[in-house]
């Protein structure tokens, strides 16, 4: 099978770039889905870059891309959000990555995400482990809640919806050394992957945003299911990434 890791790892590089060399001029700021659901030019920008690739790569491929939707193809498509955290984007904070996977008859293949203002690429193969910067990277060995740092994120419904989150961040507010709201979710992922947090849950995603950074918590050695503990997490929208050990302490408190 084709290694697809160096040309998905060269695209998040590239795309990544247009992003640094962007923050803080972002001149056309919208409202999406919500009224705090944000995008900017640079999002569309981000995009072209990784689509363009793609297409004159594979054209065969089908992709699901955040800003223009899917496009069917054959038994492969790629998961692309040109810019995950566009809100600390929008605000000139520096805490933003490119996110993109590769999926095979639905099944993870390949992941990468990029934080070009750090220069860090986390990338992962399917049974070949997890990396950043070409260096191997693992899950955390945290077993009990009490020592753990976790990270989450709000859906952009929060003003309207009772299924909002605040419940979940409160109950491990009390539990833990604390949650972090970083935002941007494949970067939090991409953090647990490294060990660098504990543990990850968040409500109402979609695939382009967790699916690289799920794969890397799988090859990092982590568990990854939906919050009430089923595989799909692809599918769901709700997700919990974690080493073994917490992610078993992480579903008690979820499930209430
Ligand atoms: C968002 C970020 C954020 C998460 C939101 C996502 P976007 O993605 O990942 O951390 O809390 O739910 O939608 O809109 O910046 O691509
Ligand atoms: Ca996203
Ligand atoms: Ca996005």
């Amino acid at each position: 099978m084709t290694d697809f890791l160096p040309f998905a790892e060269s695209l998040a590089r590239s795309a990544g770039e247009v992003l640094r060399q962007g923050i803080g001029r972002a001149e056309q700021v919208r409202s999406k889905s919500a009224a705090i659901d944000l995008v900017t030019e640079y999002d569309h920008k981000s995009e072209e870059v990784i689509l363009r690739a793609i297409r004159e790569s594979f054209p065969g491929h089908a992709i699901l891309a955040e800003e223009s939707g899917a496009s069917p193809g054959d038994e492969y498509c790629w998961l692309v959000d040109p810019l995950d955290g566009t809100t600390n984007f929008a605000h000139a904070i520096p805490f933003f990555s490119v996110s993109i996977a590769l999926l095979h008859h639905g099944r993870l293949l390949t992941g990468v995400v990029n934080d070009p203002m750090r220069d860090e690429l986390f990338s992962a193969q399917a049974g070949q482990g997890a990396s950043l910067n070409g260096r191997s990277i693992e899950v955390s060995d945290t077993a009990e809640l009490d020592i753990s740092l976790l990270v989450t994120g709000f859906p952009y419904d929060i003003w309207t919806a009772q299924e909002n989150n605040l419940d979940h961040f409160a109950a491990f507010s009390l539990r833990t050394q604390g949650v972090r709201r970083l935002g941007s979710a494949a970067l939090d992922l991409a953090y647990v992957a490294a060990g660098r947090l504990d543990g990850f849950w968040e409500l109402k995603l979609n695939p382009w945003d967790v699916a690289a950074g799920a794969l890397l918590v799988q090859e990092a050695g982590g568990r990854v299911t939906n919050v009430h503990g089923g595989l799909d997490f692809l599918s769901d929208t709700s997700i919990l990434a974690a080493n073994p050990a917490l992610h078993h302490l992480m579903l008690q408190i979820l499930q209430g």
